[in-house]
C-alpha cells in the first residue's frame, strides 16, 4: 500500500488507506487499490497483465476519456534510465493526467498542490495514482531502481513534462520510507 507523508509544516505520515484517499482526494489526486481479475505474476508479458486487469482498466477509460493503456518496465539495467529520470524528478506537470498502476518495484511522487503542502506518495504493486492533468509534481525511483506499472492515456504526446522551474524540488529528499532512494555509495567513492 502507498505510504503518504504531508511535508512542510503539517509535517505528518499517513499509512492507512481511507486516510490516504481521503487526504489525496482533497487535493485532486485519486489513489486506488486493485486486484487482478486473476493471478499474474509481476514479469508476466505486457499483455497478459493488461487482461489481468481489463476491467478496471475499462472503466478508468471511460471515467477518464483514457484511449491507450500500456506497460511500462524500468529497471537498473534500462539504457538511459539516468537521462530518463532526470526528466521527470524536478517539478514538472503535463497536459494530460498522469495516471499509473504499479505492477513492481516503487516510486516516490512529489505532488505540490497550490497553496498547500508539498506531499510525497510512496507507490508500491497494487497502487493506482492518478495526477491529473496541470497538477505540479515530480517523479523519483526508489533504491531498488525498479517500476513496472500500467499507463494510461488520453494523448500521448500531452505527456511531455513543462517544467515549473521553481526549483522547489530541490527542498526534499528523495527518501522513500520502505527503501531508501539514495543509492548505496562505497566510501571509497566518496
Ligand atoms: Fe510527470
Amino acid at each position: 500500500m502507498a505510504k503518504v507523508r504531508i511535508c512542510d509544516q503539517d509535517d505528518r505520515t499517513l499509512t492507512d488507506k481511507q486516510e490516504i484517499a481521503a487526504y489525496l482526494a482533497t487535493c485532486g489526486i485519486d489513489y486506488e487499490q486493485w486486484v487482478p481479475g486473476h493471478p499474474v505474476a509481476e514479469d508476466a508479458a505486457a499483455e497478459e497483465v493488461l487482461s489481468a486487469y481489463a476491467e478496471e482498466i475499462e472503466e478508468l477509460k471511460i471515467r477518464g476519456g483514457y484511449v491507450t493503456a500500456d506497460v511500462i518496465d524500468v529497471n537498473p539495467e534500462t539504457p538511459g534510465l539516468d537521462q530518463m529520470l532526470a526528466k521527470f524528478n524536478r517539478e514538472h506537470w503535463h497536459d494530460e493526467d498522469e495516471v499509473r498502476f504499479i505492477i513492481a518495484g516503487h516510486g516516490l511522487f512529489h505532488i505540490h498542490p497550490l497553496g498547500r503542502s508539498v506531499i510525497s506518495i510512496e507507490v508500491e504493486a497494487g497502487d493506482l495514482i492518478r495526477v491529473p492533468r496541470g497538477t505540479w509534481h515530480w517523479f523519483n525511483l526508489c533504491a531498488d531502481r525498479r517500476i513496472r506499472a500500467i499507463r494510461l492515456f488520453q494523448d500521448m504526446a500531452g505527456w511531455t513534462p513543462r517544467y515549473t522551474e521553481s526549483g522547489v524540488d530541490k527542498n526534499y529528499l528523495p527518501v522513500c520510507f520502505g527503501i531508501t532512494h539514495l543509492p548505496h555509495v562505497a566510501p571509497a567513492e566518496l
